[in-house]
């Protein structure tokens, strides 16, 4: 992935961070937008805290920087309890996990990030877990091998993913709830900025948080990232304070155009209308063309383009709609769709 594409909601630098860590809203009522999402969870958690019993397990999904790692720890604030943080790719062996969840305390929240990157064999680890709080631990080898049960507090385990697609059935099965993240409004965006300056003590007006909200892609994520490049630029070219002029010029200078797409999204874009005639073209055929990879187009680029309705997916292959062309400004072919 390019290090640099200021609109990439995946990549996190050091800085960003612990940047995040002071942005991130620690409690539902902070937590802007995903009304669905967050109505539910309310109920599920003040049920869980009534009958003193753990949070049914959750699987939180949707394109990267929407919220899922914040709403996560924020169930853990809510409940009152500890999480404890990993990563499937960090999960190398089923030792590991048995590890991690043979010290969970009663009622704890084990937060699963990139859970559709766990391997099979640590899988296989979660499902008496997730549904007996028990781990099955195999004592010798060969014939004369046995399983030995152990039991686990009761805890819940929410995982995190931007392609619930890629999970295995079994395990998807074991989530009691199942919670899709979508893209934010421009009014929440433009909260997000505006509640963000404040904790940066940064003066943005009203109209220019519209703006840095209008090209976020609705994403939280990326509108925190382009408030802190353009209260750079209001700094240095500015008195300070943000208004819709500086906005404006520093968008130019990183090459975010007025709805929020970078020069990633043009050359993809122009390479299906230019190279492959609007398409349809398959993934990996658009990766090789513009040197980025499916995996990163698939979970980064694309899903915004598709909200938006510049990109359809077709059985054959991604197209670009009429809105694309426009917004390009390249003539519209008489025989495409
Ligand atoms: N609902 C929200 N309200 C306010 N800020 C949010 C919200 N969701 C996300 N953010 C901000 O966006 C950043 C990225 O969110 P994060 O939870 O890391 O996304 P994900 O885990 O889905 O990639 C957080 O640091 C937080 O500041
Ligand atoms: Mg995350």
């Amino acid at each position: 992935m390019d290090d640099d594409r200021i609109i990439s909601a995946n990549l996190m630098m050091e800085e960003e961070q612990t940047m995040e860590f002071s942005l991130r809203p620690r409690y539902l009522a902070e937590y802007i937008g995903q009304a669905t999402a967050k109505n539910n969870l309310k109920i599920y958690i003040d049920a869980a805290k009534m009958r003193k019993e753990a949070l049914d397990h959750v699987l939180l999904y949707g394109p990267p920087g929407l919220g899922k790692t914040t709403l996560s720890n924020i169930i853990a604030n809510e409940l009152g309890v500890n999480i404890r943080t990993t990563s499937g790719p960090a999960i190398e062996r089923p030792g590991d996990l048995a590890a991690i969840l043979s010290n969970l305390q009663e009622g704890d929240v084990l937060f699963i990030d990139e859970i559709h990157r766990l391997n099979r064999t640590v899988e296989e680890v979660l499902y008496p877990a997730m549904e007996d709080y028990a781990l099955d631990i195999i004592i010798g080898k060969g014939p004369s091998a046995r399983t030995v049960r152990l039991d686990l507090p009761p805890f819940t385990l929410i995982g995190a993913t931007t392609r619930a697609g890629l999970l295995s059935a079994p395990l998807r099965d074991r989530f009691g709830v199942i919670s899709r993240l979508e893209y934010y409004t421009i009014d929440e965006l433009t909260y997000i900025v505006s509640r963000t300056a404040d904790i940066l003590q940064v003066q943005v007006l009203g109209e220019a948080a519209r703006e840095i909200g209008m090209r976020s892609r609705g994403t939280p994520r990326i509108a925190n990232r382009l408030l802190k490049r353009v209260r750079d630029f209001a700094q240095v070219k500015g008195d300070g304070i943000i208004t819709m002029d500086i906005v404006k010029h520093a968008l130019i200078s990183i090459q975010v155009d007025n709805l929020g797409l970078d020069e990633i999204d043009h050359k993809m874009l122009r390479a299906i209308i230019l190279s492959f005639q609007g398409g349809p073209v398959g993934l990996d055929t658009i990766a090789a063309t513009i040197g980025e990879e499916s995996q990163t187009i698939e979970d980064v680029y694309e899903p915004y383009l598709l909200q938006i309705g510049f990109l359809q997916r077709t059985p054959r292959g991604r197209m670009a709609t009429h809105t694309a062309y426009r917004h390009l400004g390249l003539p519209i072919p008489n025989s495409s769709p």
